[in-house]
């Protein structure tokens, strides 16, 4: 088996910054906004399994949950670190959330 992570790139480019990641992002751009707007567009339904590929924090996951308590959620992501993160947040919410550590080409 070759090294599965070996092409896998950190949210800012480091794995160091990403604990920056929610704090930049959410400076940059209307996040909360534009991710509520792309939740709506996806018509999820009740009963649809959802995979957010590229999970990052979950801050979409979590929306898509939010929105749709009865769509089985999935977040995957390459990053350990990120992945921390988005655990912590999924517990803070209280919410059935599963998350993977992958790589989308796996
Ligand atoms: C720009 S961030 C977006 C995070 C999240 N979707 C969001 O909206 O905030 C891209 C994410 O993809 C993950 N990633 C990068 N390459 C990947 C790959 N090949 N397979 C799985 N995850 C990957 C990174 O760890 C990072 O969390």
């Amino acid at each position: 088996m070759g090294n599965t992570y070996a092409h896998y790139i950190p949210a800012l480019s480091f794995d160091w910054l990403t604990p920056l990641y929610d704090p930049i992002v959410g400076w940059m751009m209307r996040e909360a906004a534009f991710k509520r707007r792309l939740v709506e567009q996806a018509r999820i339904e009740s009963g649809h399994h959802v995979l957010d590929l590229g999970c990052g924090t979950a801050t979409l996951t979590i929306l898509v949950k939010q929105a749709h308590p009865d769509a089985e959620v999935v977040g995957l992501d390459g990053g350990q670190r990120i992945l921390d993160i988005a655990r912590a947040r999924i517990a803070k919410a209280g919410l059935a959330i599963a998350l993977d550590r992958g790589m989308a080409y796996d």
